[in-house]
């Protein structure tokens, strides 16, 4: 595995790599999630790229970016054994310069739930994932759909740009107890994380209502939040949109996200589920 610092020894390390390109970025402190982008990229692909970067733009003022997990020897260990050929750990004077040229998120899409919550994190975003995705030249790109406006925003980037790589969605992965993989989970007091799982234990009474045939979003969200309110610090947003993130009254089998988002002590979280 080459590990690039510089954009020089990239570049370099890129050009020689030949045939299909599977892209996965990262912040770093990698989790069984993020192995199962890798893994996935390993498979469609002949060669893997990852990139580590805590993108600073994409954190509000007051957010976790001085906190954000930095464990950069555990993760380039983990890297090498998932067979990753070159591994990109740019510093930010790389990746930004001072007086730069920004793109914007969508004015609709880009700043309702996640967006409305965090004015400005998804120019951020885009901003660092366009420079990615143009460094690493990929085929495929691979994301998470735990963060479904990120992804969904992405994609329309990669339209909207004409860009030619594929992005490819990737399942959630939880633990067994249901949590969400998230790197700040790390955040959380053991009695923290059981009350974190009021989460993924809404979306999983959302799923049971639905396969019942309760398709009525007030009432799905009403029996969300009777699970959330007693457990989480702060519970942000419970909603349901269709894919292009406009609310739903009914659930459309195959065309919507069911989202949340909560703090549990100072630790905010996401959750979702696409049915
Ligand atoms: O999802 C993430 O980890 C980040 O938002 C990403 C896509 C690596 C951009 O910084």
């Amino acid at each position: 595995m080459v590990v690039a610092r510089d954009y020089e020894c990239f570049a370099e390390a890129r050009d020689g790599l030949k045939g299909r390109i599977g892209f996965v970025p990262t912040m770093g402190a990698l989790h069984e999630g993020h192995l199962s982008l890798i893994r996935r990229a390993k498979e469609e692909n002949d060669h893997v790229i990852v990139s580590i970067f805590v993108n600073p733009t994409q954190f509000l003022e007051g957010e976790d970016l001085d906190k954000y997990p930095r464990r950069e020897e555990a993760d380039r260990k983990i890297c090498e054994l998932a067979g990753v050929d070159l591994l990109y750990l740019p510093t930010t004077d790389q990746i930004y310069e001072e007086d730069e040229l920004c793109i914007g998120a969508p004015k609709r899409r880009g700043y309702i739930l996640e967006g409305a919550r965090r004015p400005g994190h998804f120019d951020g975003m885009l901003q660092v994932v366009m420079k990615l995705l143009n460094l690493s030249r990929a085929d495929r790109a691979y994301f998470g759909k735990k963060d479904a406006q990120q992804l969904v925003l992405i994609r329309q980037m990669v339209r909207n740009y004409f860009m030619k790589v594929q992005i490819v969605p990737c399942e959630i992965i939880r633990d067994a107890d249901g949590l969400a993989l998230s790197s700040r989970n790390l955040y959380l007091s053991p009695e923290e994380r059981r009350r974190a799982l009021s989460l993924s234990r809404s979306l999983k009474r959302a799923a049971k209502l639905i396969q019942s045939g309760q398709h009525r979003s007030e009432v799905i969200r009403a029996a969300m939040r009777g699970i959330l309110e007693p457990e989480v610090t702060e519970l942000e947003y419970v909603a349901i949109v269709d894919r292009d993130f406009r609310p739903l009254e009914e659930v459309e089998l195959g065309n919507t996200i069911i989202l949340v988002a909560a703090k549990v002590g100072e630790t905010r979280l996401i959750d979702n589920l696409w049915v």
